[in-house]
């Protein structure tokens, strides 16, 4: 089963995850900067967030710096990353919870905002539909959803473009080789879909304001 194959390729590359992040993310300052910067409550307001495919809790360490009452929820197929978030987050069990599961299967609970950074590719475009219409259901009326991922190009050409522009970032980034393989062998279970595809599945969804804030 696809997310039984995600499990365990983030499992085995849990020890140089944060590490290469950055070789691996040509654009990562401003990719998860502007995703925490999109979050629009006041900084001293106690609000509920749900991270989905938390990871190590990277965006969540983000938003959390902004946010200092803030509680969050990580959510992640994989026990191995999430062990990582507890140790980033130990000390703060009041306003961190985890739970190890897949979160195409269901989404309880209610959130005042639902965030995702480079998760959700991993669902096939059907799948992506069901879980933005989850999300929605989570939400209350004024709720949010930003969601960090990476896209299908458009077209091949485009997607090509998208492709050699990344490779050539990555390897001028001076990333050994080893960890340019096991990221290679991570993309196989990519699933992404085109950004107009997927601003489509969160307007059937039922979300009112959406949009595109950042593409690199
Ligand atoms: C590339 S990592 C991103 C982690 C983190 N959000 C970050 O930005 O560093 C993708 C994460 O999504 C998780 N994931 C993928 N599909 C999932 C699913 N269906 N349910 C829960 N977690 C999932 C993986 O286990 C992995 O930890």
């Amino acid at each position: 089963m696809q997310s039984d194959s995600v499990k365990e390729l983030f499992d085995r590359s849990v020890e140089r995850y944060d590490e290469n992040r950055r070789q691996l993310i040509p654009c990562f300052e401003e990719f998860y900067r502007t995703a925490a910067e999109l979050v629009s409550f006041r900084a001293d307001q106690a609000f509920s967030v749900l991270d989905l495919g938390a990871g190590t809790g990277l965006l969540s360490m983000l938003i959390s710096e902004r946010f200092p009452r803030a509680c969050f929820t990580l959510v992640d197929i994989s026990g191995d990353m999430l062990m990582k978030a507890r140790e980033r987050f130990a000390g703060q069990s009041s306003r961190f919870s985890f739970l190890v599961k897949d979160y195409s299967a269901e989404l309880q609970g209610s959130f005042d905002l639902v965030v995702s950074a480079l998760s959700i590719h991993h669902l096939e475009d059907e799948r992506k539909a069901e879980l933005f219409r989850s999300v929605y259901s989570v939400l209350g009326p004024e709720g949010m959803f930003i969601n960090a991922d990476q896209v299908k190009g458009a077209t091949e050409p485009i997607d090509r473009i998208y492709r050699e522009t990344w490779v050539r970032q990555v390897q001028e980034s001076g990333i050994s080789e080893a960890d340019f393989a096991a990221a290679e062998e991570r993309m196989k279970a990519d699933r992404m879909g085109t950004l107009e595809d997927q601003l489509g599945f969160l307007r059937e969804a039922g979300f009112r304001e959406v949009n595109c804030w950042y593409q690199n």
